[in-house]
């Protein structure tokens, strides 16, 4: 008989760890769970930090993350506004918007000077949280924009009027590292990269890496990595925790603490139409999020 693979699946193992982990207990990333501070009220709004959710993999949770993030700053008194940077609209959908019944979308702020922000942006159901939806339409604009002077900065312009009434804007974007992802990491202040807890996680994350390296040096040398999210994290697994491992032998403390169990939740609150923290408000998801929330929160130099 052969030894195992080291990240073979194995079978569950009852005793491992639950997420989140109790303070100064060693979490799933392997380093003991520091205290995080609760965020502070803000006295005024704006100056709103810009962040990318990035992967170029499908299916790591980018859009889970953008809606329940979101929805955990705002539960913070922060003033959040999402965007559907994806031509999917799997953001707007997962709060609750047809996409066939959209007057204005993302596609229209980015390619008509006419349309303004104000006239795209909608209510998401959730207090202090607006969103700039999408749909299909936006495919035609990676093509289009191609031809436009600073086709780059595109995203970052239409989105200049929205600094000073927000303090959080969250970019979900689409799954490849094309013009529409260039342009949000053009037009953000931060990264945060979602992996799924699993085998090829880690593979394609030295391309993104290497583009946001070049979109820092030729575009936005604002831009850094806020954090690296491990999700769909089954405690179970022994193939789970060696992911994180590895995660933080790659990138040391840009991963988050917070870790995103695996559960069956987060799909019904998408078909559900609104985010975990509203419909599973005291779930192991939605504590989750609130805990990223005010983990991300501690890493911003200005909180
Ligand atoms: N922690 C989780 N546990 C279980 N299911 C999850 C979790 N996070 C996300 N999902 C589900 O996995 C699927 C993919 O998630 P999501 O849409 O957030 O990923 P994505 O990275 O935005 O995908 P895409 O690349 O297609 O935009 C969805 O059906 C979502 O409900
Ligand atoms: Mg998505």
């Amino acid at each position: 008989m052969t030894e195992p693979l080291p990240l073979e699946r194995r079978e569950p193992e009852p005793e491992a760890p639950v997420v989140p982990a109790t303070i100064g207990e060693r979490g799933p990333t392997g380093r003991p769970m520091p205290v995080i501070p609760e965020p502070k009220p803000l006295a005024t709004h704006g100056h709103a930090r810009v962040i990318a959710m990035c992967n170029q993999k499908g299916g790591v949770g980018k859009t889970t993350t953008t809606i329940n993030l979101g929805a955990a700053l705002a539960e913070y008194g922060r003033k959040v506004l999402l965007v559907d940077f994806d031509p999917q609209g799997s953001l707007s959908v997962g709060l609750g918007l047809n996409p066939h019944e959209m007057e204005h979308t993302v596609y229209n702020l980015l390619m008509q000077p006419d349309v303004t922000l104000h006239d795209v942006v909608v209510p998401s159901g959730v207090p202090g949280m607006d969103l700039l939806p999408s749909n299909i339409d936006l495919s035609a604009a990676e093509v289009q924009l191609v031809h436009e002077v600073g086709r780059e900065q595109t995203l970052m312009r239409v989105l200049a009027p929205a600094m000073d009434d927000y303090d959080v804007v969250l970019i979900d974007c689409q799954p490849s590292l094309g013009l529409l992802t260039v342009n949000a990491l053009t037009a953000s202040d931060g990264v945060i990269v979602p992996l799924e807890c699993e085998y090829f996680a880690l593979r394609g994350v030295a391309l993104l890496k290497g583009t946001i390296d070049k979109v820092r040096e030729r575009l936005n040398p604002r831009l850094r990595i806020d954090g690296v999210l491990g999700t769909m994290f089954d405690g179970r697994t022994l193939h789970s925790r060696e992911v994180m491992e590895r995660l933080v032998q790659a990138w040391g403390d840009t991963v988050f603490h917070t870790v995103i169990r695996r559960t069956v939740k987060f799909s019904d609150s998408t078909v559900a139409g609104e985010p975990i923290t509203t419909y599973a408000s005291s779930s192991a998801g939605a504590e989750a999020y609130r805990q990223l929330a005010k983990e991300v929160l501690s890493r911003w130099p200005d909180e």
